[in-house]
């Protein structure tokens, strides 16, 4: 039933960052605690992020970063968490995080939760009581579905579980409770020995992996499920669809069919930890030649190329946290080390999809 061991390999972390930014201040990583009583500790309560932050010849350079804290306010805004923290403030933090990390590259966890009240506890399911509390954290990670899957490919099953419904947790928030439903699809396909589970929406379309979003490609058109087939509005997806326009590769939103994974030519997992991992083979049923596929090959260039800083991104997709000017990144200007520049308010509009098409 459970690994022998107790434990499957997992992602190595070979760095954390030693502070954390909270609420608008710096703190050294071990002051960033909870109260076991939190409300997001029994009710699963809290929304984040899951943001990239790339090593280039100019320096660490952050992966879409507004778009990303855009997220995170519509995930907060979903769950009615009234909140000051603005979209500029927490780029600000994000950037001085890393620049204090002294990390060439890592991943950021920016993550909003209701917390407790210790003078006025609150212990019922009613969340409104309860203060909400902003972290940013940061740490250096390994190839999050294993080093030779970029290059190989994974092998994936169709998960027994279903994504959630849109009418129970919206899919389009990211919430920390979502991640519970990515637990049993991550669970079950690791102990039956897959990299990854892909998970079908209620009606039986495919959805998505349980930390992914998913691509098929079809007589060299790329297809993937739309928002109504209950994924995430991934940026790594919407970043891949603008790659596709430049190599003027047809893309397609529409809903899958189960059985059409298995005849495709080419499937591929997006996210901001898988970033562009072919998929091989589902439920043991080779895909395409059973290797990186040649479409999956040229966009994942194309997305590595820009990642790195070595060609011009569609837009405005890397922050590159050297050169940004100081400016205040704390809440309430308490830290005078604190200090970058806030995105201009002219900055342009936040593109990605986050309305359902079909
Ligand atoms: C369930 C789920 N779907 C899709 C994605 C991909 O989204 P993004 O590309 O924004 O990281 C993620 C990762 O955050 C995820 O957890």
């Amino acid at each position: 039933m459970f690994p022998k061991d107790g434990k499957i390999k997992d992602v190595t972390t070979p760095r954390i960052a030693s502070e954390v930014w909270h609420n608008g201040e710096f703190i050294p990583w071990d002051s960033a605690r909870v109260h076991v009583m939190s409300h997001v500790l029994h009710y699963g309560s809290s929304v984040f992020e899951g943001i990239r932050c790339y090593k280039t010849r100019r320096g660490p350079a952050i992966f879409r970063l507004t778009e990303h804290m855009q997220r995170l306010l519509n995930s907060a805004k979903i769950y009615r968490m009234n909140h000051e923290w603005t979209r500029d403030q927490l780029y600000a933090a994000s950037v001085e995080l890393v620049r204090r990390s002294g990390l060439e590259q890592c991943y950021l966890r920016p993550i909003i939760f209701r917390s407790l009240d210790e003078a006025n506890p609150a212990f019922g399911v009613n969340p409104f009581p309860n203060p909400l509390a902003c972290y940013i954290g940061a740490w250096d990670w390994g190839k999050y579905l294993g080093d030779e899957a970029l290059e190989q490919g994974v092998d994936v099953q169709v998960s027994t579980w279903n994504r959630l419904t849109p009418n129970s947790m919206p899919a389009m928030a990211k919430s920390g409770a979502n991640y519970m439903n990515s637990q049993l699809i991550k669970m079950e396909a690791l102990l039956n020995g897959f990299a990854e589970g892909i998970a079908l929406d209620d009606r039986g379309f495919v959805s998505e992996g349980s930390g992914e979003n998913i691509f098929l490609v079809h007589e060299g058109r790329v297809i993937t499920p739309p928002l109504s087939s209950s994924i995430l509005p991934g940026i790594t997806r919407d970043s891949v669809v603008e790659i596709c326009r430049e190599l003027g590769i047809p893309v397609e939103e529409k809903s899958i069919q189960r059985a059409a994974l298995y005849v495709s030519d080419e499937l591929f997992f997006t996210g901001t930890a898988a970033e562009v991992t072919p998929i091989r083979s589902v439920d043991r049923i080779t895909v395409g030649t059973g290797r990186r596929g040649e479409i999956t090959a040229r966009i994942q260039k194309l997305f590595f190329e820009i990642t790195s800083g070595e060609r011009e991104a569609p837009g405005p997709w890397l922050t590159y946290v050297n050169e940004q000017q100081p400016a205040e990144a704390s809440k309430n200007g308490h830290s005078p080390t604190a200090r970058v520049t806030e995105q201009p308010s002219e900055e342009p509009a936040v593109s990605y999809q986050t309305v359902a098409a079909e």
